[in-house]
């Protein structure tokens, strides 16, 4: 049995550190287990521009612990308003690594997102052009359709017309949910990837809404019927390198959560890499696990994989029911349970 496994640092390509003194207090646990990370721009004023983006990272820059080898990559929330010269600008300065697209109020921070998915071509074409990332919240947001469909639909009614229309562009369906979306990648050229979380890989729909509503297991898209699960894992610890890490930890805080209107989100960094092994380990895929933690997302992102190593070890791990922010519980994924994985540094 392996009882102690080192890789190359991880990064994680898909996460939210908000601002501010949520940021401040977030940011550490990132920069413990991954040497960089893909920024979301969900903040409010969303994070439009080279200019915001720069002064955006800054603030994140000096939030990492001293000593601490961290670099957050930007990314460029997409609106029907959205300045291609600008984006092409700040791709070409190193300020932005990706640009994202939200479909207007599909979720938390989202209303400035695409109204309609066809007018953003433009930029799009510049993108594939400019070879600029374009980073996808894959769901509709039309009302008529079931919250449970909306990743399908969006793959139906966009995602194959995106990419048959920017054959060249690089497309990352961000955590994704449903065996429809692994069967899109799959099919799809080496342009177009996915990021996965831990949570669509440990939970089912149930884990939500079964036993009273389950809020801290509540996050967009939401956690599908066990088959898509079941796909997912499938896929992440399949060895093809498209699917990567990306954790999508979106810290709110337990009274956020645990309301009447409780938001979407899981704070999944602390413990990100024991909750990620531990699906490998499960699935016997612990040999696959560096290619999806570290080496799939940088070949993606035309990037170098990094020079330091991690170790975990197989050791129990009591992860606390609730961590503190801003003087504020929040509660952490897999909170209160334990796991049989532990990160060494
Ligand atoms: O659950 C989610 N939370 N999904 C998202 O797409 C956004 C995120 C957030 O920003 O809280
Ligand atoms: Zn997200």
């Amino acid at each position: 049995m392996t009882d102690s496994i080192t890789i190359r640092r991880p990064d994680d390509w898909h996460l939210h550190f908000r601002d501010g003194d949520v940021m401040r207090e977030v940011v550490p646990y990132t920069a413990r287990q991954f040497a960089r990370a893909i920024v979301m721009p969900n903040l409010t004023p969303p994070v439009t521009t080279t200019e915001l983006a720069a002064a955006y990272r800054d603030r994140i820059l000096a939030a990492v612990p001293a000593g601490v080898d961290f670099t957050p990559l930007m990314t460029c929330y997409l609106t029907d308003n959205t300045d291609a010269d600008d984006l092409a600008r700040g791709a070409a300065k190193g300020v932005f690594t990706a640009a994202k697209m939200y479909p207007a109020n599909a979720t938390t921070n989202s209303a400035a997102g695409v109204t309609n998915v066809e007018k953003l071509y433009p930029v799009l074409a510049r993108m594939e052009a400019e070879d600029i990332v374009l980073c996808i919240h894959g769901e509709v947001t039309d009302h008529a359709i079931d919250v449970f469909d909306r990743e399908k639909e969006f793959i139906d009614r966009h995602l194959r017309a995106i990419a048959a229309n920017f054959p060249k562009l690089r497309v990352v369906f961000e955590h994704i949910t449903t065996s429809d979306a692994v069967d899109f990648v799959m099919q799809a050229g080496p342009n177009v990837a996915a990021t996965i979380t831990p949570q669509h890989l440990h939970i089912n729909r149930n884990a939500m809404l079964v036993g009273g509503i389950q809020p801290h297991n509540y996050c967009l898209p939401v956690a599908k019927r066990e088959s898509h699960r079941l796909s997912l894992r499938k896929a992440a610890t399949s060895g093809s390198p498209k699917f990567f890490l990306g954790t999508d930890s979106a810290p709110h805080l337990r009274s956020a959560k645990e309301s009447a209107c409780g938001c979407a989100g899981i704070f999944g960094a602390p413990y990100a890499l024991e909750s990620y092994i531990t699906v490998f380990d499960e699935e016997g895929a612990l040999d696959r696990f560096e290619g999806f933690a570290s080496l799939h997302g940088p070949a993606f992102y035309k990037l170098p994989v990094n020079e330091a190593t991690v170790t975990l070890e197989r050791a129990e791990l009591a992860v606390p029911p609730c961590l503190h922010v801003t003087g504020e519980e929040i509660v952490p994924w897999h909170g209160g349970q334990t796991l049989g994985w532990k990160f060494v540094g």
